[in-house]
């Protein structure tokens, strides 16, 4: 379009919110990177050996937890009964449930409804496995016959995060900004 053509391209039709904001909403929470998995060593916290946990979300107020889980060794991993839904996107590696025929595998969303109880197994041959998974109420870990052994919950996700931002330096608050 040259300078002396009018303008006759249709106007903005955006229009943002002219009201006052609703009270006591949330601060929308934004974290980058999320596929590239490109972000600082420190951010992983350890879970057991070669197993991490980087937080996303913890929803304290609705009781659930979003997180990316990496897993570098192959086996079980746990076995564990769910209190409430779990979704789980699978960004690298494959893993399945012994109790299942799918495979979680690169690119796959799985759903794991409320009171499934599975055994997590990741192959050999999978160097490394990092799986987005959305997980709401607890894991129960469970011995073969259901007996309840240990839990796992956004309370207990934030307690480990915290403790181990301290320790590497980014400070207990560094949970902060996850915490909704
Ligand atoms: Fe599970």
């Amino acid at each position: 379009m040259s300078s002396s053509t009018p303008d006759d391209r249709p106007k903005a039709t955006a229009v943002a919110y002219q009201g006052e904001p609703l009270p006591n909403v949330s601060e929308d929470l934004v974290v980058p990177n999320i596929l590239s998995l490109d972000f600082e060593e420190r951010l992983w916290v350890p879970q057991a050996p070669d197993i991490w946990f980087r937080p996303i979300l913890f929803n304290v107020s609705q009781g659930y937890f979003v997180n990316l889980l990496r897993v570098r060794r192959s086996g079980i991993l746990s076995r564990h009964r769910h209190s409430g839904p779990v979704h789980a996107t699978t960004l690298r590696g494959k893993w399945h449930y012994l109790e299942h025929p799918w495979w979680a595998t690169e690119g796959s969303h799985a759903f794991e409804p409320p009171g499934d109880i599975h055994t997590l197994e990741v192959p050999d041959g999978v160097e490394e496995m990092i799986t987005l998974f959305h997980v709401t109420g607890a894991y129960i870990y469970v011995d073969p016959h259901g007996a309840p052994l240990g839990v796992e919950d956004v309370f207990s996700k934030l307690s480990s995060a915290k403790a181990h931002y301290e320790k590497v330096g980014l400070g207990a608050a560094y949970v902060d900004q996850f915490i909704r």
